[in-house]
């Protein structure tokens, strides 16, 4: 694993975005993993700016999301469906819909929905490049800490700490969803390349931990020393002071 300090949360993503911009340009049918959450923003407001001024087909590019919440409907604004459409999909309207996968959150069949977007991952992937945030707690996708490290796509309660992070971004703390629907910590290792991304002091302590400690369940992101080819992107914030 590499773990290199671009400096600011701008300059790393920039720099990642022209990752994605080099690999859907080299293979016009190339399969991406997609995150979401504060740490991507910047990263899809410069992957749309490369796109547009280069105007890429990405009509056989594929995309598959690492999660979901469940019990919001693809239209609420905090789910991640609404996220990709207004980050990606809806700024740069040339991926076509069948080809961008997410997991659905909302439905009563819940283990179902785990068991179809395992398969359609299996059946599909690997992904070409694996893009990752992580949580305070080290949890990668929505495996939080404990998760099984051999798990496929599963649904997770999710942890307190998660809970507590997740609530700025809605009005009252009981409407944060307890529940998501994540692909597991083996589903993650199957990409190619996976690029990681952390900013903010808040990150720090889960950089330093997935900088000094071995695999362990305790810090589910540590499984990616498992992968041969991951590189971890810091801001200074969150660079270990050891790095
Ligand atoms: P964040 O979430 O980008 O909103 O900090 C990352 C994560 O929880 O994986």
């Amino acid at each position: 694993m590499k773990m290199i300090n671009l400096g600011s949360k701008k300059l790393a993503s920039f720099y990642v975005a022209c990752e994605l911009y080099k690999q859907m340009h080299q293979e016009p049918n190339s399969k991406l993993g997609l995150a979401t959450g504060g740490t991507m923003t910047d990263l899809y407001y410069y992957l749309v700016d490369l796109l547009e001024k280069n105007k890429l087909d990405v009509s056989h590019v594929e995309t598959f999301n690492l999660d979901e919440y469940i019990g919001l409907k693809p239209s609420h604004p905090q789910s991640y469906h609404y996220y990709m459409n207004d980050v990606l999909f809806k700024q740069y309207p040339h991926f076509k819909k069948d080809n961008t996968h997410i997991p659905n959150g909302y439905t009563e069949q819940l283990e179902d929905e785990a068991e179809r977007y395992n398969q359609l991952l299996n059946d599909k992937g690997p992904v070409d490049i694996q893009i990752l945030g992580i949580g305070e707690n080290g949890h990668i996708g929505f495996n939080e800490p404990g998760t099984d490290l051999h798990s496929e796509t599963h649904i997770v309660d999710l942890t307190e700490s998660t809970i507590r992070a997740n609530s700025r971004y809605f009005d009252h703390k009981e409407d944060v969803p307890k529940q998501a629907v994540s692909m597991g910590l083996a589903s993650i290792l199957k990409a190619k390349r996976i690029i990681l991304l952390a900013f903010g002091e808040k990150k720090k302590d889960a950089m330093s931990k997935l900088l000094d400690q071995q695999v362990t369940r305790n810090v589910p992101a540590t499984i990616l020393h498992a992968h041969p080819n991951v590189e971890v992107y810091v801001d200074d914030e969150a660079a270990p002071d050891h790095l």
